[in-house]
């Protein structure tokens, strides 16, 4: 399964913010089609690493393939028309104007070369697969958390992307709220698109990912399976110093 479909790969990626090192030498890689989970105690370098991916941040040394190509030093954009498409931690959707526009604007900042007509048809059809389509006039700060969530991942999947970053997208979310975007993400693969998403919440991960991999102060601790990695005592011991409590068992959905 490994190395013939690999969609993203990173090689050593180390990052420093001034003196600290947020990521030292992180090899990972993602195959078409997989859910691969990043998870780690607050502070492991999750988001930094999405950045880097994102071409936000530039990495100190290594480097990041896509299909096999270096893409590390890219521009946002371009990595954008590339196919890789995001979400983010703290959700900013343009607050002032509607729920719609903000999805046409993914759409027409994305990969697909689409004619003006076929713009709106991507965004309705997403604003009903994100349930959206009521809300579509509303301004999108009048959205709930969790309707928001929606709207970032419609607005990223605007972008026709091939691989979709998703930070955190359950968090704050309630439980029936949880699984109705867990039931979303299975669906958005079903759509052929390859995820990375990074979940603080263990039932979600564990019930959603093909692979997930941990990090810890910056470095990969580990790399399995669901049920592989939440037996390894390095995992344990990770999570346990900061919560007490792994909550690592995988839930039913
Ligand atoms: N732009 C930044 N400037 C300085 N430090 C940062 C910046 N972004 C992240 N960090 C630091 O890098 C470390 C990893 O952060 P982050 O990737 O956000 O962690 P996680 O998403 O795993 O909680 C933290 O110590 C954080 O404070
Ligand atoms: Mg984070």
């Amino acid at each position: 399964m490994e190395a013939a479909h690999t969609l993203l790969e990173g090689q050593k990626i180390t990052k420093t913010f001034g003196g600290l090192m947020a990521l030292h030498e992180v090899d990972f890689a993602i195959s078409e089609g997989e859910i691969l989970g990043l998870i780690g105690p607050n502070g492991a370098g999750k988001t930094t690493l999405f950045n880097l991916i994102a071409s936000t941040y530039q990495p100190a040394s290594g480097c990041i393939l896509f299909r096999g190509r270096d893409i590390t030093g890219k521009k946002q954009h371009q990595i954008c028309r590339m196919g890789i498409a995001r979400t983010y931690q703290l959700v900013r959707p343009f607050n002032s104007i509607s729920v719609r526009d903000n999805v046409l604007v993914g759409a027409r900042f994305g990969r697909g070369k689409k004619s003006g007509g076929e713009d709106e048809e991507v965004v309705d059809e997403l604003l009903d697969f994100f349930s959206l389509a009521e809300k579509g006039r509303q301004m999108a700060h009048s959205l709930t958390m969790a309707e928001m969530r929606r709207l970032e991942m419609a607005r990223a999947l605007a972008t026709m992307p091939v691989l979709l970053l998703l930070d955190e997208v359950v968090s704050g979310l309630n439980p029936r709220e949880t699984n109705e975007t867990m039931e979303l993400i299975n669906r958005i693969r079903q759509r052929g698109i390859t995820i990375f998403m990074i979940e603080h919440v263990m039932r979600a991960i564990m019930g959603l990912s093909d692979r997930v991999v941990v990090l810890h102060h910056g470095k990969k601790i580990a790399d399995g399976a669901p049920d592989e990695i939440s037996n390894e005592p390095r995992v344990i011991n990770a999570y346990l110093g900061e919560t007490g409590d792994t909550g690592m068992r995988p839930g039913p959905l």
